[in-house]
C-alpha cells in the first residue's frame, strides 16, 4: 500500500476523475477526505468504505472560502495532519471571446484558479509544519494549448499551473499523460518541458 494512512483531500470527488482518484487513493491505504458540491460524494465514500477503504465525504462549494477553510480545519483536527491535496474539481465551459459572458468567465476563474490557490493556501501551513506534503493539480489539455477558442479555460488553468510551479507541487497535464505514468502523475517540471 503506497499511501498507507496518508490523509488525502480530493476535490470534485463525486464523479469522474475525482471519484476514481478517491477510490484509488483509498485502495492504496489513504484516508480520503472527498469534497464536492454534489451530495453524490457521500455515495462514493460509502462505496469505498464497503470495499474496506477509509473515506469521508464533505459536501461544499470550494469557492466558498469559509466553508472550504472549515472543512480543511475539520480534516486536520480529526487526523492531526494533511499529507495530500488533489485539486481536481473544475468546470469546462466551451466558448470564445465573441460569445463569452464576463460572469461565466469569472465563474470559471473562481473554480479553476482561485479555489485552487485557496486550497493550497489552506493546506500549506500543515504541510510546512510536517516538513512534507504533496499538492497535485489536475489540468486540461486546453490549458496548454493555443487554440484561442479555448482561451477561457486556458487562462484559468494555465495560470493554475504557474501557481503550482510556485508551490513546487506535482501536476497532471492530461489523461494521456496520466496513462504514460503508472503513478498517475507527471511532475510540473516535466509538463513544462513539454510546453517549451
Ligand atoms: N474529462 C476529461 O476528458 C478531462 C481531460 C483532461 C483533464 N480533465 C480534468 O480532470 C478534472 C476532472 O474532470 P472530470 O471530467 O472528472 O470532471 P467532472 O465534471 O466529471 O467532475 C468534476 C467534479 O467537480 C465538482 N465541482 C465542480 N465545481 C465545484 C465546486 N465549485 N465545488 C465543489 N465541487 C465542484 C463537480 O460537482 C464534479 O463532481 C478536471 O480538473 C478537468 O479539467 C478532464
Amino acid at each position: 500500500m503506497r499511501l498507507k494512512d496518508r490523509i488525502s483531500i480530493v476535490t470534485g470527488a463525486a464523479q469522474g476523475i475525482g471519484a476514481a482518484i478517491a477510490r484509488e487513493f483509498a485502495r492504496e491505504g489513504a484516508l480520503v477526505a472527498a469534497l464536492d458540491r454534489k451530495g453524490d460524494v457521500e455515495k462514493v465514500c460509502e462505496d469505498i468504505r464497503c470495499k474496506g477503504g477509509q473515506a469521508t465525504g464533505y459536501v461544499l462549494d470550494i469557492t466558498d472560502q469559509e466553508a472550504y477553510r472549515s472543512c480543511v480545519d475539520r480534516v486536520a483536527s480529526q487526523s492531526g495532519r494533511i499529507d495530500t491535496l488533489v485539486n481536481n474539481a473544475a468546470v469546462w465551459r466551451p466558448g470564445d471571446i465573441f460569445t463569452d459572458k464576463l460572469d461565466e468567465w469569472r465563474e470559471v476563474q473562481k473554480i479553476n484558479l482561485e479555489a485552487v490557490y485557496w486550497g493550497c493556501k489552506l493546506v500549506a501551513p500543515h504541510m510546512a509544519r510536517q516538513h512534507r506534503g504533496r499538492i497535485i493539480t489536475i489540468t486540461f489539455g486546453s490549458g496548454v494549448g493555443h487554440r484561442w477558442r479555448c482561451r477561457r479555460l486556458c487562462g484559468g488553468e494555465r495560470r493554475s499551473g504557474q501557481l503550482h510551479e510556485i508551490a513546487g507541487s506535482r501536476t497532471c497535464d492530461s489523461r494521456r499523460a496520466c496513462q504514460r505514468d503508472r503513478s498517475g502523475f507527471h511532475s510540473y517540471a516535466h509538463v513544462n518541458r513539454e510546453w517549451s
